[in-house]
């Protein structure tokens, strides 16, 4: 089995100091990784928090906006070097094999912004047993220099090419908030989603809680979306937090003011609770 896992960068680091690691957290997810994991394989991806949202903040590099500058693109990466050097360290003091895997060498996008990781080395420690463990970075791009890469870009994409069995991105927050401020068991579409979760949360250069949902739905597998409480839950093949499903057609049916939205498939099918849409 292949587990993709993400730790957010507002996890495992403060994000009101730069480059500051909130380590007691860092710890208390790796030690439950070193205790809880069963999965045959691991890929870890961390984010960049106040370590690369900070350099990628000050010198103005964005996904989409572009930059050319060699001084600039390198201290988006080496910032984000330092904080996968903490993320290593605290793996090795707990056993874990991880090492890691640096986007920036691995990784490019075409003009359009479309991604590709090289997934040879990755593979191959995999099979080595090791953990490659991949962060936010920044990546080149035809024409543009180099762009920022989150790590729940590198998640979707490798989730795909890896054909992995459980996806996770452990966050800040329980699940995906709905209008009323509870979690959403299960999202098949984002339609019906769309307004709670742009307004429910800043986004941030890398696009928040929207362009997670709205990416992990293009996954042919099911992926969740939890808190760093629900990561133990996670590890033992538990549906945690809010369960992103492969997307479905869903139509909408309205019913005096209200719009329900009924999806046809049976695979992860909605709770229409969640998906009641007042208009
Ligand atoms: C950000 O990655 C990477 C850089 C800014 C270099 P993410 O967007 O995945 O980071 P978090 O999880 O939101 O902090």
């Amino acid at each position: 089995m292949t587990t993709v896992l993400k730790l957010g960068g507002s996890v495992i680091t403060d994000k009101s100091e730069p480059e500051t690691v909130a380590s007691d957290q860092l710890e208390t997810l790796i030690v439950t990784l070193a205790t809880e994991a069963q999965t045959e394989q691991l890929v870890l991806v961390h984010g960049g928090g106040s370590f690369g949202h900070y350099h990628a903040d000050k010198h103005e590099i964005t996904p989409t906006d572009g930059e050319r500058d060699a001084e600039d693109i390198f201290a988006v990466h080496d910032a984000m070097c330092r904080l996968n050097r903490h993320v290593i360290d605290i793996c090795h003091d707990h056993g874990l094999p991880a090492l890691p895997v640096a986007p920036l060498s691995n990784a490019t996008r075409d003009s359009d912004g479309d991604l590709t990781i090289q997934t040879a080395v990755i593979e191959q420690l995999l099979t080595e047993g090791f953990i490659p463990v991949l962060f936010g970075d920044v990546v080149s791009q035809v024409s543009a220099g180099a762009t920022i890469l989150s790590g729940d870009e590198i998640v979707t994409s490798l989730a795909s090419s890896l054909e992995a069995d459980r996806v996770g991105l452990c966050s800040t927050e329980p699940g995906v908030y709905d209008r009323q401020q509870n979690v959403i068991n299960k999202i098949t579409a984002y339609e019906p989603i769309k307004d709670a979760v742009g307004s429910a949360e800043q986004t941030d250069v890398t696009g928040g809680m929207a362009m997670k949902v709205r990416s992990l739905l293009d996954l042919e597998t099911n992926s969740h979306i939890f808190d760093s409480s629900q990561l133990a839950d996670f590890l033992q093949g538990q549906s945690v937090g809010t369960t992103i499903c492969t997307e479905q057609w869903l139509i909408p049916l309205q019913v005096f003011d209200i719009v329900l939205y009924v999806s046809l498939s049976e695979r992860c099918s909605p709770s229409l609770a969640n998906l009641t849409v007042p208009i």
